[in-house]
């Protein structure tokens, strides 16, 4: 086989930079490693900006986004019993973001996808990259006992933390800055009444937790957890009896609970690897870089590279201009390490971390004690959380 550009993952970064190509006459075959049903049954990213509303629209797939995502102007943390409120509107010059979920978007990508007879094979196994630094790459993947080969002009990794692309790229030129923390995120998804309209983030002296959602009628929670535990080591009942003691007691009193309808642990990482670009191969989304979920910046970055990428193929392949896909790496990097810094500090500001000094603990009660008192710093907040811009 033949294409234009090949993308391998079929995550949102990988199906939104192939709708975007196919509307500009640009082709491109998207491999996934699972099926369609696995990657929808993901439940991870809820919060969204405009930035990549926008990029939805441009790749026509906003329809139910715009109909059903709800748009959020503000959001509350939680803290020493009360609860005090952001007004991202306010704070940021009249901006939002949207509450939409990841599988929904990707829902809706997938459906555009296929309404276009764009080319997505799933269920592929045992992708390599060949040849990225020569002029003709090519990628193999198995299926079944049948080897198959895809000649293109570029390849784009969009195939999450875990996948075959960013390995491809030598040793001597990839750099790889790395954070884990000493925690990760219970998730629990519940066909519940949200515990509050807007999002409620929590500082407790038992650990972070987030109370949000994905419509009026579904409930995302999360608790930070250690790492050694599993979710089989906390029953539904645990879960709700542990949140509850995070949250202030009004809002505690009035959270409805149910049955978990799915339970998940995510580890806390940042995660950069440079450049992103390595001759014929471009890294995009968390393929090339990790946040802790706290400032809900992943996906969100991914939307960035996504929206850089795609107009630096469209110069190269309607007007011969390569200008903007050599600035790709550097470009996409320096709006990168804004997202890392804002995740970083966002999770440094809200959870508990087990090994610091009582003086760290002081200055992390300061650190929120300032931002409640000064607009110029919850300006800050609303600046990076609605989204810089692209
Ligand atoms: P992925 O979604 O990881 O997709 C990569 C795809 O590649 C996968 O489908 C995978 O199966 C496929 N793949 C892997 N290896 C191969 C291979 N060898 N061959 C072919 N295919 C392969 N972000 C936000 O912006 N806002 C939020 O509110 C938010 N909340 C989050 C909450 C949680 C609990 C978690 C875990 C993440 C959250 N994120 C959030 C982050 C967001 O989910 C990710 O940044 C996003 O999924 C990145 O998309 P992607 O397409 O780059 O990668
Ligand atoms: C969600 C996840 C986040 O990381 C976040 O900051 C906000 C919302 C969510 O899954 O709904």
């Amino acid at each position: 086989m033949k294409t234009q550009v090949c993308i391998i993952g079929g995550g949102p970064s990988g199906l939104l930079l192939s709708q975007l190509l196919h509307l500009k006459g640009i082709d491109t075959i998207l491999l996934e490693r699972h099926s369609r049903e696995y990657v929808l049954g993901r439940i991870r990213a809820g919060v969204l900006e405009h930035g990549f509303a926008k990029l939805m629209r441009e790749a026509q797939c906003s329809e139910r986004m715009d109909r059903e995502g709800e748009i959020h102007e503000g959001f509350f943390i939680a803290h020493d019993g009360r609860l005090d409120r952001i007004d991202l509107h306010k704070y940021s010059g009249g901006n939002s973001v949207v509450v939409y979920g990841q599988t929904e978007l990707t829902r809706d990508l997938y459906e555009a996808r296929e309404r276009m007879k764009g080319n997505v094979i799933h269920n592929v196994e045992d992708v390599y990259l060949n040849d990225i630094a020569s002029d003709a790459p090519y990628v193999t993947y198995r299926a079944g006992d049948r080897i198959v080969r895809i000649d293109c002009d570029y390849i784009v990794g969009a195939d999450g933390f875990h996948g075959v692309s960013r390995k491809a790229i030598p040793k001597g030129i990839l750099r790889e800055y790395e954070r884990v923390y000493p925690f990760g995120w219970l998730g629990v998804l519940s066909r519940t009444k949200p515990v509050s309209p807007e999002l409620i983030y929590a500082k407790h002296e038992r650990g972070f937790a987030l109370c949000s959602l994905r419509s009026q009628v579904l409930s995302r929670y999360y608790i930070q957890v250690p790492l050694e535990d599993s979710v089989e080591d906390w029953s539904d009942d645990a879960f709700w009896a542990e949140l509850k003691r995070r949250l202030p007691a009004e809002v505690a009193a009035r959270m409805v609970t149910g049955p978990a309808i799915e339970k998940s642990i995510a580890p806390l990482r940042s995660f950069v690897a440079e450049p992103m670009r390595y001759k014929r191969l471009f890294l995009a989304g968390d393929a090339a870089h990790i946040v802790p979920p706290t400032g809900a910046r992943g996906l969100n970055s991914a939307a960035s590279d996504i929206y850089y990428l795609y107009h630096g193929l469209v110069d190269h392949y309607q007007k011969g201009d390569n200008q903007k896909l050599d600035g790709y790496s550097d470009k996409a990097l320096a709006r990168v390490w804004k997202a890392q810094r804002f995740s970083w500090w966002m999770t440094s500001l809200l959870h508990r971390f087990p090994a610091n000094s009582p003086y760290e603990d002081k200055l992390q009660d300061t650190d929120l004690a300032y931002l409640m008192s000064s607009d110029l710093a919850k300006g800050s907040l609303a600046e990076n959380y609605v989204g810089l811009p692209f």
